[in-house]
């Protein structure tokens, strides 16, 4: 499917994470990304100040953040992704979680998820779709147990909503430009209200020098 002049064409996001998956697994891996030192620490640590069983990890990519969370007996953990190739690796990676290949557009069929709910659902930076995103964040709504929260981390948008590529040309390897569409603020409340939820916080993590890295949203029916 082509998109509309403006709109992201969501089949070429999703065909570079297929292009870019060794090189994102790399990266990730040997922690090439300056930044996710704070905002992965930011992310583990919101996690961290609810008790909870159960969490699912949507367009988890290679699995990072489900195998920081691994090893507490009793805990169910489980990540999804469009992407066959990250997917491999993240289940490849760890025991104690469960991996599912399958994109935002066919989380309500999936039959790994059927009648499944979670104490936390988290999308680290993995919103960067247009209508897909919508489907996605109403699926998480619609899977919270009790007082579960979706948790997501994005990048600072900019004043209104655009399309963007991502080239990665400050990382090693070799790279597909990721076409990606960035939200302001006002476009992540009108997402959330789409999907039938409502922004309970929102934080911007920054550097040491006060650089905004990362916004962290907790959304609730
Ligand atoms: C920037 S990566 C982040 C991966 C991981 N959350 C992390 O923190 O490293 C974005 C991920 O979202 C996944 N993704 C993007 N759009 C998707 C869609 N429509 N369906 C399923 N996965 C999607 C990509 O395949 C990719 O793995």
């Amino acid at each position: 499917m082509s998109a509309e002049p403006g709109q992201l064409d969501t089949t070429a996001h999703l065909a570079s994470w297929e292009a870019n998956a060794d090189a994102w697994i790399a990266a990730v891996r040997n922690r090439a990304l300056p930044s996710r030192r704070i905002t992965d620490a930011a992310l583990l640590q919101r996690i961290a100040h609810r008790p909870y069983q159960s969490l699912l990890d949507i367009g988890c990519g290679e699995g990072w953040l489900l195998r920081q969370l691994g090893g507490t007996a009793g805990r169910r953990l489980m990540g999804v992704d469009a992407c066959a190739a990250l997917i491999e690796a993240a289940a490849a990676a760890q025991q104690d979680a469960d991996f599912v290949c399958v994109d935002y557009d066919g989380l309500a069929q999936c039959s790994s998820l059927v009648g499944m709910s979670f104490d936390w659902i988290v999308f680290n930076f993995a919103l960067f779709g247009a209508e897909a995103d919508t489907a996605a964040l109403g699926f998480a709504l619609a899977h919270l147990a009790p007082e579960g929260r979706v948790l997501i981390q994005t990048l600072p948008g900019g004043s209104q909503e655009a399309t963007s590529c991502e080239t990665f040309a400050h990382l090693p390897g070799e790279w597909t430009p990721m076409p990606y569409q960035l939200r302001s603020p006002a476009d992540w409340q009108r997402l959330c209200a789409a999907a039938g939820g409502q922004i309970l916080d929102s934080t911007i993590v920054c550097d040491d020098n006060g650089v905004a890295l990362s916004i962290l949203m907790e959304i609730g029916p």
